[in-house]
């Protein structure tokens, strides 16, 4: 589907482009659809047309939603546990064979200090759930994906991705691993039609990190996620593969710029 030039933001133009991806009549999985993201981009994606199913641990959470959007299908499930993630896959393709688009979304983000001895289940419990997850997921339900006429996988990675903020170190070492298998899961997908997206957020203002605010009704600052949720899906819609918003894309221009050469 595309060549080894992945289209961003600023080189888009330069790119021949094929058939845009739709932004109505998709049918959209979710992962860690209770808050901030994946919650914003449910309803954007509801109000769009799609059919979408989120899921999260928060059962309370995902029925509150489901009273306040019938439309929106809910499921609850950790994506941290490989059992479930199968069962969510199997669910899925049994109950909403439709599915053709997955967003790996759901994700934490703890301080780790590395100069004193680690809680190692922490560590696990990060880069399960914010690397492990996504992999599996996307291996799950590829094949399934890949039938489809349309159909795209979306990561959501991180600024810090890009470029490191040192007191969580786990947190941006996973980000940027994810940036790696996309850009590998691309390449993998190239002949298909399943089209591989990564949206690297900036500071975007949710509950990600609220456990460790005293008042859990603080911002934490950023955008608001309105503000980001607009500009993922204008790079959707214009099928722009790797899309930094806001001060990620500063960030982003410093990655390592040598996978097209070595995947020639
Ligand atoms: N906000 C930012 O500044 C920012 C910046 C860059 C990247 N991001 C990325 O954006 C994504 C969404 O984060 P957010 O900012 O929207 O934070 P958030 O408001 O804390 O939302 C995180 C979501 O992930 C879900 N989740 C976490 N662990 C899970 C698990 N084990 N199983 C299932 N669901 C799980 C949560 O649901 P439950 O708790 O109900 O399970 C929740 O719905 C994350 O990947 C994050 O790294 C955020």
């Amino acid at each position: 589907m595309y060549e080894n030039n992945i289209p961003t933001a600023s080189n888009h133009n330069l790119i021949e482009s094929e058939k845009e991806m739709k932004v109505s009549g998709n049918a959209i999985l979710i992962t860690g659809g209770t808050s901030g993201i994946g919650l914003a981009f449910a309803e954007k994606l509801l109000e769009l047309g799609n059919k979408v199913i989120i899921c999260g641990r928060r059962e309370n959470r995902l029925n509150d939603i489901k009273k306040k959007h019938s439309g929106i299908i809910t499921k609850v499930c950790d994506v941290n546990d490989r059992v479930e993630r199968e069962s969510l896959a199997t669910w899925v393709i049994k109950n909403y064979p439709e599915v053709n688009v997955l967003i790996n979304n759901a994700g934490i983000q703890l301080l780790v200090d590395l100069t004193h001895q680690i809680n190692l289940d922490r560590v696990h419990n990060e880069v399960e759930t914010n690397l492990i997850a996504p992999i599996h997921l996307t291996s799950l339900l590829a094949q399934h994906l890949i039938q489809k006429k349309e159909s795209a996988i979306i990561n959501i990675s991180s600024g810090l991705a890009f470029v490191p903020i040192s007191f969580m170190p786990v947190y941006c070492a996973t980000k940027a691993a994810l940036h790696s298998v996309t850009l590998s899961l691309r390449h993998q997908l190239k002949e298909t039609n399943v089209k591989v997206f990564e949206i690297a957020p900036p500071s975007v203002d949710t509950e990600l990190g609220h456990e460790r605010r005293e008042d859990k009704t603080q911002s934490h600052g950023g955008i608001h996620v309105d503000e980001f949720i607009s500009e993922a899906m204008k790079a959707i819609e214009n099928d722009i593969y790797e899309s930094a918003v806001g001060m990620s894309e500063n960030m982003r221009q410093k990655r390592e710029s040598l996978f097209s050469s070595i995947n020639h």
